[in-house]
């Protein structure tokens, strides 16, 4: 099938394109982007038989994104969400490739897991499915996973997500075959002991609430060891949501140090709202690493800004509304974002943190990259993942409309105005009004 996308403005830093275009895609690859000036003169010798014709014009059209960081919760939570449901929550938010974290029941530790996620993706996926397998079995900590086998069955990066990997030796032979394999080790930095019991950011609103704080300390010991890990290994570390000013720093420094294989995500709740949104013992913003002060949200801007974070994943991480419906104390940490994350990244854009190209950078290509895929790009023999943005029109944001079974945001009732109107995914065409 051939499909133009046209006169809307193509956003590619892959290939330096920021300008009106049209997008050719040919049998579900990128065929071409058209200037307006090369199209003028190739025009009169086109035939547009068979070929569907998009019109964007006002609106972006971006290659589709990628997000690092994605709770799928299959197998063993369906009742959270599924394969089909969040690949389908993600196209919505215009990422047309997730990567899915392994704490599933069981543990995606083994290639067994890794194989079952693949076919389900196959099968039932709206979008592609690139698997995280775990660094130790069962996330426990105790024993390296089979990482060499799991790599072969396709996993791209190995984390154990949700939880650190306490023990420095473990993490340093994790690392050593992440050199080896070329794979990045995804770091949950948390000190467990410092963060024991804490439910929410430590600071003066925690004692006024009552409830447990974690100090940004809890983060920033974890990371340091990790960049010092990388260090003496060699390997490949990214480190996952960051949320502390002190986490930005560090990186900053190893990264003036020369360390380019340190990467950093963030994700748009760490720059988008504080700890106050905790306000009234509101569970839906209970997240872990937690919602931070405004020095550390400022301090995170800062860090896409110069560089120092070359990635905004979601950590989607969808939860059972009953689930976040008890008391903050035991409810469980985590954000539905795949539905808010262009919306809330794109205001960025608006106060000057980043441009749209350098959005794209962190959403699609830089994402692609660490994990060594071709996506991310709208350059020519690329698969046609794209989306196509409306920024012209705002929209209230309603967990009722979410295509995810996770309804569970702190965004409910805020005003965006970046809504993806169409996703190309898998060679099919998704329309929204
Ligand atoms: O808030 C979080 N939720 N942070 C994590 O690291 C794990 C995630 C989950 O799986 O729910």
């Amino acid at each position: 099938m051939k499909v133009v996308i046209k006169n809307g403005r193509v956003i590619d830093p892959s290939q330096g394109i920021d300008g009106v275009c049209d997008l050719a895609i040919e049998d579900g690859k990128i065929k071409e982007v058209k200037s307006e000036k090369s199209r003028g003169k190739s025009q009169k010798h086109e035939n547009n038989r068979g070929t569907k014709e998009i019109d964007a014009s006002g609106k972006l059209v971006l290659p589709g994104l990628v997000d690092l960081h994605v709770h799928l919760r299959e197998p063993g939570y369906e009742y959270k969400e599924t394969i089909r449901t969040g690949t389908t929550a993600a196209v919505r938010g215009g990422i047309t490739s997730v990567c899915c974290m392994p704490n599933t029941n069981p543990v995606n530790d083994n290639s067994s897991v890794t194989e079952f996620i693949l076919k389900k993706a196959a099968s039932e996926g709206a979008c592609r499915v690139f698997p995280i397998g775990a660094i130790t079995k069962g996330q426990k900590g105790e024993e390296l996973a089979e990482m060499s086998i799991m790599y072969e069955a396709g996993c791209v990066a190995f984390s154990d997500d949700g939880r650190p990997v306490m023990d420095s030796l473990m993490m340093r032979r994790a690392m050593e075959y992440s050199r080896i394999l070329k794979v990045p080790l995804i770091s949950h930095c948390e000190d467990l002991a410092l963060s024991a019991g804490g439910v929410m950011h430590e600071g003066l609103l925690s004692v006024t609430l009552g409830l447990k704080g974690i100090p940004p300390q809890a983060e920033e010991v974890m990371v340091a060891r990790d960049i010092a890990l990388a260090e003496l290994t060699g390997g490949r570390l990214h480190i996952a949501h960051v949320s502390t000013e002190g986490s930005v720093a560090l990186i900053r420094s190893a990264k003036k140090r020369g360390m380019a294989d340190v990467t950093a995500e963030t994700c748009p709740h760490y720059f988008s709202i504080t700890e106050e949104a905790v306000g009234n013992y509101d569970a839906n913003a209970k997240v872990n690493p937690p919602l931070r002060s405004r020095k550390d949200a400022e301090a995170i801007k800062q860090g896409l800004h110069d560089g120092t974070i070359d990635v905004i994943a979601t950590d989607h991480a969808p939860h059972h509304r009953d689930e976040k419906l008890g008391e903050f104390d035991f409810a469980p940490s985590g954000i539905s974002g795949l539905e808010t994350s262009l919306g809330l990244s794109m205001r960025l854009v608006d106060e000057g943190v980043l441009t749209y190209s350098g959005l794209v950078e962190k959403m699609a290509l830089k994402p692609s990259g660490i994990i060594g895929i071709d996506r991310g790009t709208l350059r020519p023999g690329a698969e046609a993942d794209v989306v196509v943005v409306d920024c012209s029109r705002e929209y209230r944001v309603d967990a009722g409309e979410f295509l995810s079974k996770g309804k569970n945001t702190p965004f409910g009732g805020w005003t965006l105005s970046a809504k993806p109107v169409l996703t190309i995914s898998l060679g099919r065409i998704h329309e929204w009004e």
